[in-house]
Protein backbone atom coordinates (compact mmCIF):
# COMPACT_ATOMS: atom_id res chain seq x y z
CA UNK A 1 0.00 0.00 0.00
CA UNK A 2 1.12 3.80 -0.45
CA UNK A 3 1.49 4.79 3.08
CA UNK A 4 3.21 8.05 4.66
CA UNK A 5 6.85 7.12 6.70
CA UNK A 6 5.00 7.48 10.32
CA UNK A 7 4.64 3.98 11.00
CA UNK A 8 8.11 2.67 9.61
CA UNK A 9 10.73 5.22 10.92
CA UNK A 10 8.68 4.93 14.27
CA UNK A 11 9.05 1.32 14.25
CA UNK A 12 12.73 1.45 12.73
CA UNK A 13 13.47 4.11 15.82
CA UNK A 14 12.73 1.19 18.11
CA UNK A 15 13.74 -1.27 16.29
CA UNK A 16 17.61 0.10 15.73
CA UNK A 17 17.37 -0.11 12.22
CA UNK A 18 16.81 2.06 9.10
CA UNK A 19 14.76 2.58 5.93
CA UNK A 20 16.05 2.79 2.64
CA UNK A 21 15.13 5.22 0.22
CA UNK A 22 16.21 4.94 -3.18
CA UNK A 23 16.12 7.44 -5.61
CA UNK A 24 13.86 6.61 -8.36
CA UNK A 25 14.21 7.80 -12.25
CA UNK A 26 13.01 5.08 -14.18
CA UNK A 27 11.12 1.89 -14.77
CA UNK A 28 14.28 -0.64 -14.50
CA UNK A 29 15.36 1.45 -11.39
CA UNK A 30 11.72 0.94 -9.80
CA UNK A 31 12.16 -2.32 -10.18
CA UNK A 32 15.32 -3.35 -9.55
CA UNK A 33 14.61 -1.80 -6.10
CA UNK A 34 11.26 -3.54 -5.95
CA UNK A 35 12.42 -6.87 -6.94
CA UNK A 36 14.94 -6.38 -3.87
CA UNK A 37 12.39 -5.53 -1.32
CA UNK A 38 10.05 -7.99 -2.32
CA UNK A 39 12.11 -10.83 -1.70
CA UNK A 40 13.55 -9.23 1.82
CA UNK A 41 9.78 -8.55 2.58
CA UNK A 42 10.92 -4.95 3.29
CA UNK A 43 9.37 -1.57 3.32
CA UNK A 44 10.20 0.92 1.08
CA UNK A 45 11.06 5.04 0.52
CA UNK A 46 10.81 5.25 -3.24
CA UNK A 47 12.66 9.18 -3.99
CA UNK A 48 11.69 11.50 -6.83
CA UNK A 49 14.27 14.22 -7.35
CA UNK A 50 13.30 17.80 -9.05
CA UNK A 51 15.87 16.61 -11.76
CA UNK A 52 13.82 13.19 -11.84
CA UNK A 53 10.39 14.81 -12.45
CA UNK A 54 12.13 16.78 -15.29
CA UNK A 55 13.74 13.62 -16.55
CA UNK A 56 10.50 11.41 -16.50
CA UNK A 57 7.93 13.50 -16.06
CA UNK A 58 6.02 13.53 -12.64
CA UNK A 59 3.18 11.63 -14.24
CA UNK A 60 5.42 8.60 -15.58
CA UNK A 61 7.19 8.07 -12.05
CA UNK A 62 4.00 8.43 -10.22
CA UNK A 63 2.33 5.85 -12.36
CA UNK A 64 5.30 3.61 -12.01
CA UNK A 65 5.32 3.62 -7.86
CA UNK A 66 1.47 3.21 -8.35
CA UNK A 67 2.49 -0.21 -10.43
CA UNK A 68 5.44 -1.09 -7.83
CA UNK A 69 3.07 -1.07 -5.07
CA UNK A 70 -0.05 -3.18 -6.86
CA UNK A 71 2.93 -5.10 -8.05
CA UNK A 72 4.84 -5.83 -4.27
CA UNK A 73 1.95 -5.41 -1.64
CA UNK A 74 4.89 -3.76 0.24
CA UNK A 75 4.53 -0.94 2.03
CA UNK A 76 5.83 1.98 0.37
CA UNK A 77 6.49 5.58 0.47
CA UNK A 78 6.58 8.31 -2.20
CA UNK A 79 8.50 10.91 -0.93
CA UNK A 80 9.68 13.89 -2.66
CA UNK A 81 13.65 14.32 -2.56
CA UNK A 82 15.06 17.81 -2.00
CA UNK A 83 12.39 20.20 -2.57
CA UNK A 84 13.73 23.56 -3.42
CA UNK A 85 10.72 26.01 -2.46
CA UNK A 86 6.93 25.77 -1.08
CA UNK A 87 5.44 25.34 -5.03
CA UNK A 88 7.29 21.95 -5.86
CA UNK A 89 6.35 20.34 -2.53
CA UNK A 90 2.63 21.53 -2.60
CA UNK A 91 2.73 20.05 -6.73
CA UNK A 92 3.82 16.86 -4.64
CA UNK A 93 1.06 16.63 -2.07
CA UNK A 94 -0.99 17.80 -4.51
CA UNK A 95 -0.46 15.04 -6.44
CA UNK A 96 -0.62 12.22 -4.14
CA UNK A 97 3.24 11.90 -2.60
CA UNK A 98 2.74 10.72 1.19
CA UNK A 99 6.12 12.13 1.89
CA UNK A 100 7.95 15.58 1.37
CA UNK A 101 11.46 17.22 1.86
CA UNK A 102 11.59 20.75 2.02
CA UNK A 103 15.41 21.28 1.88
CA UNK A 104 15.35 24.75 3.54
CA UNK A 105 19.32 23.72 4.61
CA UNK A 106 20.88 26.97 2.56
CA UNK A 107 18.46 29.66 4.10
CA UNK A 108 19.44 31.08 7.00
CA UNK A 109 18.14 29.70 10.44
CA UNK A 110 14.84 31.83 10.47
CA UNK A 111 13.89 31.46 7.07
CA UNK A 112 14.76 27.96 6.91
CA UNK A 113 12.17 28.08 9.74
CA UNK A 114 9.56 29.65 7.97
CA UNK A 115 9.65 27.95 4.57
CA UNK A 116 9.87 24.86 6.40
CA UNK A 117 6.65 25.31 8.55
CA UNK A 118 4.71 26.65 5.63
CA UNK A 119 5.20 23.49 3.74
CA UNK A 120 4.56 21.23 7.16
CA UNK A 121 1.07 23.46 7.34
CA UNK A 122 0.25 23.03 3.97
CA UNK A 123 1.15 19.01 3.93
CA UNK A 124 -0.42 17.82 7.56
CA UNK A 125 -3.55 19.44 6.47
CA UNK A 126 -4.01 16.63 3.69
CA UNK A 127 -2.25 13.82 5.64
CA UNK A 128 1.54 13.93 4.25
CA UNK A 129 4.63 14.06 6.09
CA UNK A 130 7.41 16.49 6.03
CA UNK A 131 11.26 15.71 6.59
CA UNK A 132 12.94 19.41 6.90
CA UNK A 133 17.15 19.65 6.85
CA UNK A 134 19.29 21.31 9.13
CA UNK A 135 23.21 21.72 8.53
CA UNK A 136 24.64 21.78 5.05
CA UNK A 137 26.12 18.06 3.87
CA UNK A 138 29.61 18.79 3.61
CA UNK A 139 32.16 19.31 0.48
CA UNK A 140 34.77 16.85 0.13
CA UNK A 141 37.27 18.97 1.54
CA UNK A 142 35.47 20.49 4.29
CA UNK A 143 35.43 19.57 7.93
CA UNK A 144 39.01 18.77 7.96
CA UNK A 145 38.81 21.16 11.42
CA UNK A 146 36.49 22.13 14.30
CA UNK A 147 35.64 25.28 12.69
CA UNK A 148 34.80 23.89 9.37
CA UNK A 149 32.74 21.50 10.60
CA UNK A 150 30.97 23.89 12.99
CA UNK A 151 30.14 26.14 10.01
CA UNK A 152 28.10 23.19 7.90
CA UNK A 153 27.42 20.39 10.29
CA UNK A 154 24.28 20.19 11.83
CA UNK A 155 24.41 22.75 15.33
CA UNK A 156 22.46 20.46 18.25
CA UNK A 157 21.56 23.31 19.52
CA UNK A 158 19.31 24.38 16.60
CA UNK A 159 18.01 21.03 16.43
CA UNK A 160 14.84 21.01 19.36
CA UNK A 161 13.38 24.87 18.28
CA UNK A 162 13.98 23.50 14.49
CA UNK A 163 11.51 20.79 15.05
CA UNK A 164 9.33 22.34 17.97
CA UNK A 165 8.55 25.97 15.47
CA UNK A 166 8.04 23.95 11.96
CA UNK A 167 6.62 20.50 13.31
CA UNK A 168 8.56 18.14 11.03
CA UNK A 169 8.06 14.65 11.23
CA UNK A 170 11.77 13.73 10.44
CA UNK A 171 14.95 15.58 10.27
CA UNK A 172 18.17 15.63 7.90
CA UNK A 173 21.23 16.49 9.08
CA UNK A 174 24.64 16.88 8.65
CA UNK A 175 27.55 15.00 9.79
CA UNK A 176 30.07 14.82 7.24
CA UNK A 177 28.38 12.90 4.14
CA UNK A 178 28.00 14.06 1.06
CA UNK A 179 26.48 13.40 -2.31
CA UNK A 180 27.98 12.30 -5.23
CA UNK A 181 30.98 9.42 -5.52
CA UNK A 182 33.81 11.54 -3.96
CA UNK A 183 32.68 11.81 -0.02
CA UNK A 184 36.18 11.79 1.66
CA UNK A 185 39.59 12.55 0.82
CA UNK A 186 41.51 10.56 3.21
CA UNK A 187 39.72 8.67 6.22
CA UNK A 188 35.94 8.40 6.15
CA UNK A 189 34.51 9.99 9.34
CA UNK A 190 31.50 10.72 10.12
CA UNK A 191 30.41 12.90 13.56
CA UNK A 192 28.77 9.99 15.69
CA UNK A 193 29.34 12.40 18.89
CA UNK A 194 27.22 15.35 17.12
CA UNK A 195 24.28 12.50 16.41
CA UNK A 196 24.21 11.11 19.61
CA UNK A 197 23.98 14.62 20.90
CA UNK A 198 21.10 15.59 18.45
CA UNK A 199 19.09 12.51 19.46
CA UNK A 200 19.44 13.02 23.01
CA UNK A 201 17.81 16.54 22.70
CA UNK A 202 14.66 14.92 20.37
CA UNK A 203 14.08 11.62 21.92
CA UNK A 204 12.27 9.23 19.57
CA UNK A 205 12.86 11.97 16.94
CA UNK A 206 13.54 10.54 13.24
CA UNK A 207 16.81 11.52 12.02
CA UNK A 208 17.48 10.73 8.07
CA UNK A 209 21.21 10.51 6.84
CA UNK A 210 21.69 11.74 3.27
CA UNK A 211 24.86 11.12 1.41
CA UNK A 212 25.05 7.22 2.08
CA UNK A 213 26.17 5.53 -0.74
CA UNK A 214 28.72 3.14 -0.17
CA UNK A 215 30.66 3.69 -3.24
CA UNK A 216 31.47 -0.45 -3.63
CA UNK A 217 35.23 -0.73 -5.17
CA UNK A 218 33.93 -3.56 -7.40
CA UNK A 219 31.10 -0.89 -9.28
CA UNK A 220 34.27 1.30 -9.95
CA UNK A 221 36.15 -0.99 -10.85
CA UNK A 222 34.16 -2.28 -13.38
CA UNK A 223 33.24 1.21 -14.41
CA UNK A 224 36.93 1.79 -15.38
CA UNK A 225 37.83 -1.67 -16.43
CA UNK A 226 34.87 -1.40 -19.29
CA UNK A 227 36.21 2.28 -20.80
CA UNK A 228 34.97 4.47 -17.86
CA UNK A 229 36.75 7.06 -15.73
CA UNK A 230 36.22 7.46 -12.58
CA UNK A 231 38.83 8.26 -10.15
CA UNK A 232 39.12 8.57 -6.50
CA UNK A 233 35.61 7.73 -5.62
CA UNK A 234 35.14 7.02 -2.05
CA UNK A 235 32.18 6.50 -0.20
CA UNK A 236 30.84 5.69 3.68
CA UNK A 237 32.15 2.56 5.18
CA UNK A 238 29.28 0.08 5.19
CA UNK A 239 29.90 -0.28 9.16
CA UNK A 240 29.04 3.14 9.88
CA UNK A 241 26.20 3.30 8.21
CA UNK A 242 25.30 0.10 10.55
CA UNK A 243 26.19 1.97 13.05
CA UNK A 244 24.01 5.42 12.39
CA UNK A 245 21.08 2.80 11.36
CA UNK A 246 21.29 1.35 15.19
CA UNK A 247 20.88 5.09 16.27
CA UNK A 248 18.33 7.55 16.02
CA UNK A 249 19.24 7.47 11.82
CA UNK A 250 16.01 5.76 10.77
CA UNK A 251 16.36 6.86 6.65
CA UNK A 252 19.20 6.36 4.59
CA UNK A 253 19.15 7.90 1.63
CA UNK A 254 21.00 5.93 -1.45
CA UNK A 255 21.47 7.31 -4.88
CA UNK A 256 25.10 6.92 -6.40
CA UNK A 257 25.38 3.20 -5.67
CA UNK A 258 22.59 2.39 -8.02
CA UNK A 259 23.64 4.94 -10.00
CA UNK A 260 27.18 2.96 -10.51
CA UNK A 261 25.37 -0.62 -10.50
CA UNK A 262 23.64 0.06 -13.21
CA UNK A 263 26.40 2.12 -15.07
CA UNK A 264 28.96 -0.47 -14.62
CA UNK A 265 26.72 -3.10 -15.42
CA UNK A 266 25.87 -1.51 -18.95
CA UNK A 267 29.48 -0.81 -20.07
CA UNK A 268 30.33 -4.37 -19.04
CA UNK A 269 27.73 -5.86 -21.89
CA UNK A 270 28.99 -2.99 -24.40
CA UNK A 271 32.57 -4.20 -24.69
CA UNK A 272 31.40 -7.75 -24.16
CA UNK A 273 28.62 -7.79 -26.46
CA UNK A 274 29.44 -5.45 -29.54
CA UNK A 275 27.00 -6.79 -31.52
CA UNK A 276 24.16 -6.37 -29.68
CA UNK A 277 21.85 -3.62 -30.09
CA UNK A 278 18.59 -4.68 -28.02
CA UNK A 279 18.17 -2.58 -24.78
CA UNK A 280 16.56 -4.91 -22.89
CA UNK A 281 19.32 -6.98 -23.30
CA UNK A 282 21.82 -4.59 -21.48
CA UNK A 283 18.66 -3.06 -19.52
CA UNK A 284 17.72 -6.41 -18.01
CA UNK A 285 21.37 -7.07 -16.67
CA UNK A 286 21.61 -3.33 -15.15
CA UNK A 287 17.63 -4.08 -13.07
CA UNK A 288 19.39 -7.25 -11.71
CA UNK A 289 22.13 -5.21 -10.54
CA UNK A 290 20.52 -2.65 -8.90
CA UNK A 291 17.93 -5.51 -7.65
CA UNK A 292 21.45 -7.19 -5.91
CA UNK A 293 23.15 -4.16 -4.74
CA UNK A 294 19.24 -3.37 -3.10
CA UNK A 295 19.20 -6.90 -1.54
CA UNK A 296 22.71 -6.52 0.08
CA UNK A 297 22.20 -2.49 1.67
CA UNK A 298 18.74 -4.16 2.97
CA UNK A 299 19.92 -7.40 4.36
CA UNK A 300 23.27 -6.11 5.50
CA UNK A 301 23.38 -2.72 6.15
CA UNK A 302 20.07 -0.97 6.81
CA UNK A 303 18.71 -4.40 8.78
CA UNK A 304 15.07 -3.72 7.48
CA UNK A 305 14.48 -7.56 5.84
CA UNK A 306 11.11 -8.74 7.04
CA UNK A 307 9.48 -5.74 8.41
CA UNK A 308 7.26 -4.85 6.17
O1 LIG B 1 20.39 14.32 -3.62
C1 LIG B 1 20.62 14.03 -4.80
C2 LIG B 1 20.09 12.77 -5.37
O2 LIG B 1 21.17 11.89 -5.62
C3 LIG B 1 19.30 13.07 -6.61
O3 LIG B 1 20.13 13.50 -7.63
O4 LIG B 1 19.11 15.66 -8.35
O5 LIG B 1 20.63 14.35 -9.89
O6 LIG B 1 18.32 13.54 -9.38
P1 LIG B 1 19.50 14.32 -8.89
P1 LIG C 1 24.26 9.49 -2.40
O1 LIG C 1 24.76 10.43 -3.48
O2 LIG C 1 25.34 9.22 -1.38
O3 LIG C 1 23.70 8.24 -2.95
O4 LIG C 1 23.09 10.27 -1.60
C1 LIG C 1 21.79 10.34 -2.12
C2 LIG C 1 20.92 11.32 -1.40
O5 LIG C 1 21.22 11.80 -0.32
C3 LIG C 1 19.65 11.68 -2.05
O6 LIG C 1 18.96 12.65 -1.32
ZN1 LIG D 1 20.14 14.10 -0.35
NA1 LIG E 1 17.75 3.67 13.65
Amino acid sequence: ALVTSTDMLKKAYEGGYAIGAFNVNNMEIVQGIINAAKEEQAPVILQVSAGARKYASPIYLRKLVEAAIEDSNLPIVLHLDHGDDFEICKACVDSGFTSVMIDGSKHPFEENIRLTKEVVDYAHERGVVVEGELGKLAGVEDAVNVSAKDATYTDPDQVAEFVAKTGVDSLAIAIGTSHGAYKFKGEAKLDFERLEKISKLVPGFPIVLHGASSVPQEFVTKCNEFGGNIAGAMGVPEEMLRKAASMAVCKINIDTDLRLAMTASIREHFINHPEEFDPRKYLGPARDAIKRIVQHKIKNVLGCSNKA
